[in-house]
């Protein structure tokens, strides 16, 4: 414990890290294409509900605990006590899983901005068939996953201040100019109009408990909950900085990204006419055909500065879920930074190359039916951030004292925090029971019944050894 930790060196420069690591492809690929299949505006007005009730108050629990233990994830909640190690284990576990696809769509990301200037545009008939050829093949995915993931390591190796800090300093900012860019081209389209109708005004009678799981589930994957990754950013925070009003910030920027990437996509759709429930593909296939019915120079140009938008949307969120591992590493394991880092994306690397090979070639081999891609996105996203998030909300709400919890929020009772007890009892009571509603539901309703018992054996298995990590 000699070496001094980093920290963050501004407040602004944390901000932008924290918001970096929570947008990202959840909001820019996801939230359109689960908004369009959920019904649209309905699905918003739960989607808010979740991150206003459960996502802020783990943001600022994961926060409190960061900062209080001054330790990344596994370390946080070994200080609480060795029994709870296996919470900070699964996050970290969660980091690596999560890491096993991600790059490969980031690498899609990045293969599209160029693709955009290649002729993609110029067949528009051809779009959805290029992206199914592109995804499926054997090679072209895998280089561009591994100049992504390469990309990655040159950030974090550089460590918090110079690597992630000074990344996200420069990219979100350019995130908001992109994004506000592409609004104002595609909210000018004629017809724009009924894309507006569609998102604000609300169906409910679409809604149904499939609706508020995903609405749920979208919420901890958006907002970088439930497996330690706000605990590690909030580790890296000077005592002077006020815990509640960041995580305002961090979870008011992240939902804005989203309700404006809704608002940059489906005008456009109404416009041209096409069907907002097109699914996962709605990105990779929808956005190029719209921006090809645009026509001349100016369509390729946005075009590339959509998939410029994802990749630096995901870059930022990538850094955030290596440094996860990275810094379990170093404060648990005294490992030299570079050394970690290297270690750490071999592995994924590995596991990248398994994804995106199931797309194509290796799509005939299966892990209780589902490819490694899938495997690996609905381990985490499914069963290891909700059951993980509640954890933390346990642990936060019954093993951890009261005061510390108000001392550390209040800043040693330096500021107020009003709403300190509303906070306190949603944590402790409210949000374990619906997150154990929500799992309970997710288990039943899925169809990968074999999937989500072993992933509840992997967090059995990880209580039972964790002492060791
Ligand atoms: N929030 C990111 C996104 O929306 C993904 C992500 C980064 C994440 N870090 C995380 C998800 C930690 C869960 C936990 O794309």
């Amino acid at each position: 414990m000699t070496e001094k930790r980093e920290n963050w060196g501004s407040r602004f420069g944390f901000l932008m890290a924290a918001a970096g690591s929570a947008v990202g492809l959840g909001n820019i690929w996801r939230f359109p294409y689960l908004t369009g299949m959920n019904g649209g505006a309905a699905f918003i007005f739960i989607y808010l509900g979740c991150v206003a009730l459960i996502g802020l108050c783990i943001m600022t629990a994961e926060f409190a605990v960061g900062r209080r233990s001054g330790l990344a994830a596994v370390g946080a909640y070994k200080k609480v006590s060795d029994k709870w190690t296996f919470a900070g284990a699964l996050g970290v576990l969660s980091g690596f899983f999560i890491m096993g696809f991600y790059p490969v769509v980031g690498g899609w990301a990045m293969a599209y901005i160029a693709k955009s200037f290649t002729g993609l545009l110029a067949a528009p008939e051809a779009i959805g068939d290029a992206f199914g050829a592109f995804i499926t093949a054997p090679v072209e995915p895998l280089v561009w996953m591994v100049i992504y993931l390469v990309i990655n390591v040159l950030i974090v190796a550089k460590g918090i201040q110079s690597g992630i800090e000074a990344a996200g300093k420069v990219m979100m900012p350019m995130l908001y100019v992109i994004l506000a860019a592409i609004i104002f081209r595609t909210a000018s389209l004629p017809g724009a109009s009924e894309g507006f109708k569609f998102l604000f005004t609300p169906d409910f009678s679409k809604v149904t408990g499939q609706t508020f799981l995903a609405a749920l589930g979208q919420a901890f994957f958006s907002l970088s909950l439930g497996m330690g990754c706000m605990i590690t950013y909030g580790s890296y925070l000077n005592k002077e900085e006020k815990l509640p009003q960041n995580a305002l910030i961090v979870t008011t920027m992240d939902t804005s990204v989203a309700l404006l990437a809704a608002v940059a996509i489906f005008p456009a759709l109404a416009s041209f006419g096409v069907e907002p429930t097109a699914g996962p593909g709605l990105v990779f296939v929808v956005v190029p055909q719209i921006f090809a019915q645009m026509g001349g120079v100016v369509g390729p140009i946005f075009s590339a500065l959509f998939f410029l938008l994802l990749f630096i949307a995901a870059l930022t969120s990538s850094v955030s879920l290596l440094e996860v591992v990275v810094a379990y590493l170093i404060d648990q394991h005294r490992m030299e930074r570079k050394k970690a880092v290297y270690i750490t994306s071999a592995i994924m690397a590995v596991m990248c190359v398994l994804s995106s090979l199931s797309m194509g070639v290796m799509s005939g081999v299966q892990i209780f039916g589902v490819g490694f891609f899938d495997f690996f996105d609905i381990l985490t996203d499914k069963i290891f951030l909700a059951i993980g998030g509640g954890l933390l909300a346990i642990c936060v709400g019954f093993f951890m004292k009261k005061e510390d919890l108000k001392d550390e929020l209040t800043n040693g009772g330096t500021i107020s925090f009003p709403a300190f007890e509303l906070w306190y009892n949603l944590t402790k009571y409210v949000i374990p029971v619906v997150i154990a509603w929500i799992a309970f539901a997710g288990i039943t309703a899925i169809a990968q019944k074999g999937l989500m018992i072993f992933g509840v054996l992997v967090i059995v298995v990880l209580a039972v050894f964790s002492k060791k990590l």
